[in-house]
């Protein structure tokens, strides 16, 4: 069996979300979200699950640090709910919500875990929605006024510090197929709120320098590999497409600048109206960062066709593919091409954000939870990131989604993606096998590999 070591000080970890985890979606003066309000409107979510009780962290972090000690985690991202610390969106200061995260930072440096706080992972203040959301440009501003807040509480114990989680996803889910919170349906507000989302990031990054808060910072990005279903060239124009409107409009803006002129073109050519761009917007979006993080779940298979209006292409889900409980095709290959390829594009150190897999795991009477399938998906990702890394790819550390099972967005707590399983009626956590074998990785630093 060979043994794949890892860097010396590589970063092993696993993320969470406010949202997805905290609940007590009312508690010590927090103001509704767009997710509460989403999730309160029936037909949004899978079986209406809400965001109200979730696992509860917001009352059981303690012991949940306990647990990510368990798993060995060096490392664990949280997110910050921004209503809890302004309930108003910007201005009043809720010193309760402050002092949540106050605990959570204590309590995972006692477990010698270090905190990862991602500013933004979806939970707008539902009364900035009012004012208009992410098609707001003002929403920017006040996103960097909530994070010079937490920069200020956090001067020095927190070393990796990120701005926006996924502005794609965010941006549409949440305004372009309404799958997501607010709900909207139209793409070029979907670029607007894209655009709006970068220059939260580039004033997240400018507050994070003018600071001095120690740590590195950088932005987190959602990106599949995307593949030609065929050699023909409309085949590999769509993919390209695919690719451009999900990957490189979002790396190209923050990487280089801008961004990319065939996919402003097609834009143009389908009757999209482009974000408007102010003096300086491309400058502030493409403030150097410190690490290029990234999320890799899986691969695309397209061809040109007419869904996803205006992008015309055809998403196909191969029959030779297993596929995980999000119907999501397994593709440790397309990892290893999402690695290169990011690496070689944009030329900056990385670490891999969140990687995962969702199963419809099962506990048993005495509280195991044989999850063969996720230790499966892990090794034959990380085989993958591995090879990346001996191919050149810098790759300072790894990140899975999740430490918990916990809430899925649009798809409630159907389906499970945790190193650790919860129980969601009695809250009791249960550690699977695949967060035991995490926790040997972690402390081994290397991959045994079948
Ligand atoms: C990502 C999100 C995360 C989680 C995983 C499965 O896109 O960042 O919150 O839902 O997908």
């Amino acid at each position: 069996m060979p043994t794949l070591k890892f860097p010396d000080n590589f970063i092993w970890g696993a993320s969470c979300a406010a949202f997805q985890s905290e609940g007590a979606w009312q508690a010590d003066g927090k103001s509704e979200s767009i997710w509460d309000r989403f999730c309160h409107i029936p037909g949004n979510i899978l079986n209406n699950d809400t965001g109200d009780v979730a696992l509860d962290f917001y009352h059981r972090y303690a012991e949940d640090a306990r647990i990510m000690k368990e798993l060995g985690l060096r490392v664990q991202r949280i997110s910050i709910s921004w209503p809890r610390i302004f309930p108003e969106g910007s201005g009043r200061l809720n010193q309760k919500g402050l002092d949540f995260y106050r605990r959570v930072v204590d309590a995972l440096l006692e477990n010698g875990v270090d905190p990862f706080i991602m500013m933004y992972h979806w939970d707008l203040p539902q009364c900035l929605q009012e004012k208009g959301g992410w098609l707001n440009r003002d929403t920017a501003g006040y996103l960097a006024e909530l994070a010079g807040t937490i920069y200020e509480a956090f001067p020095k114990e927190v070393p990796l510090w990120g701005t926006i989680l996924e502005p794609q996803i965010c941006a549409y889910h949440g305004y372009w197929d309404g799958k997501h919170a607010p709900g909207m349906r139209d793409f070029s507000s979907a670029l607007l709120a894209g655009h709006n989302l970068l220059r939260a990031h580039g004033m997240m990054v400018d507050a994070f320098r003018a600071s001095g808060t120690k740590g590195e910072i950088g932005i987190t990005n959602y990106l599949p590999s995307h593949y030609p279903l065929t050699g023909c060239p409309e085949d590999i124009a769509a993919a390209r497409r695919w690719d451009g409107c999900w990957n490189r409009w979002f790396l190209d803006a923050v990487y280089k600048g801008r961004y990319p002129e065939d996919m402003q073109q097609w834009y143009l050519n389908h009757g999209i109206v482009l974000p408007r761009i102010h003096e300086g917007d491309m400058q502030l979006i493409s403030r150097p960062t410190d690490f290029f993080g990234l999320n890799y779940y899986y691969s695309y298979f397209i061809g040109h066709g007419q869904d996803r209006w205006p992008l015309e292409v055809n998403s196909v889900r191969p029959a030779d593919r297993e596929y995980t409980a999000m119907g999501w095709p397994i593709c440790p290959d397309g990892f290893y091409d999402c690695v290169m390829r990011c690496w070689r594009d944009y030329g900056k150190k990385i670490i891999i954000t969140e990687n995962g897999a969702a199963f419809y795991d099962e506990l048993t009477p005495d509280g195991q939870v044989h999850d063969a399938k996720r230790i499966d998906f892990y090794k034959k990702h990380l085989a993958a990131l591995h090879r990346a890394i001996e191919d050149g790819a810098d790759v300072r550390g790894y990140l899975t989604w999740s430490s918990f099972d916990n809430f899925e967005w649009a798809l409630g707590y159907d389906r499970r993606f945790g190193l650790t399983y919860v129980d969601y009626e009695t809250q009791q956590r249960y550690i699977k096998d695949s967060g035991r074998w995490y926790a040997e990785l972690c402390r081994s630093n290397a991959l045994e590999v079948d």
